[in-house]
């Protein structure tokens, strides 16, 4: 009676097993991150690992939509760090708080939702024209807390959207002539 009743558990447990794989979708959490399903995706929190390169987007949930990579001692961005296909819903992407001197110029290219990029405190001091070119959606960028020095003229031309730039608490002393032709919805700065 015992035995046939464990074999009815494991029957049963076999059976949840295997519809439960069924139907989850298959799902990635990276190493050392939380990842909390929301509304609209996943908020995948990294922050404050110690981490020195951002996350490999192959082990990103697919409808990611927020990103905190804050407080950790990333260095470098390099050129497609979060590119990969099907991973297209990130909408804010947080990288205040690392020790962030170079952004190769591609660093963001795939991120066309994205609507906030977080890049305060930390090391910058010049950034390449093309940066933030393809953030199409771009809406706030925060660079507070850098050492930038300069700014190109084009820098933030394609970000038909943005309506915040924190500059503040860098080492701009003038501003280039026509930096901001073409930003139609800019708010504040
Ligand atoms: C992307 O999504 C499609 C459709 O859901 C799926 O068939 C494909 O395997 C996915 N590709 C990757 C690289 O995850
Ligand atoms: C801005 O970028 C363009 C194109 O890369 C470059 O030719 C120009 O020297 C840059 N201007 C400044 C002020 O850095
Ligand atoms: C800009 O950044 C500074 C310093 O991080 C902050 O105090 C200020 O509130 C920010 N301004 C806006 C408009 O977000």
């Amino acid at each position: 009676m015992m035995q046939m009743k464990t074999a009815f558990t494991n029957l049963i447990f076999a059976l949840l097993m295997l519809f439960g794989y069924g139907v989850m979708p298959s799902f990635n959490c990276p190493p050392k991150c939380g990842c909390e399903q929301k509304a609209n995706g996943y908020s995948v929190n990294c922050a404050n690992q110690g981490l020195k390169t951002p996350i490999n987007p192959n082990d990103l949930p697919d409808d990611t939509f927020e990103l905190d990579l804050s407080d950790n001692a990333i260095q470098t961005i390099k050129n497609n760090a979060f590119k990969r296909k099907n991973l297209t819903k990130i909408k804010r992407l947080l990288l205040s708080g690392n020790e962030l001197e170079k952004i190769e110029p591609d660093a963001f290219s795939g991120l066309n939702r994205l609507t906030k990029l977080d890049l305060s405190r930390n090391k910058l001091f010049l950034l390449d024209e093309a940066v933030f070119r393809k953030l199409r959606n771009i809406r706030i960028i925060d660079v507070s807390n850098n050492h930038m020095f300069k700014l190109n003229k084009t820098q933030f031309s394609g970000c038909k959207n943005l309506r915040i730039i924190n500059l503040s608490s860098n080492r701009l002393t003038l501003l280039p002539e026509g930096l901001f032709n073409s930003l139609g919805n800019l708010q504040k700065m």
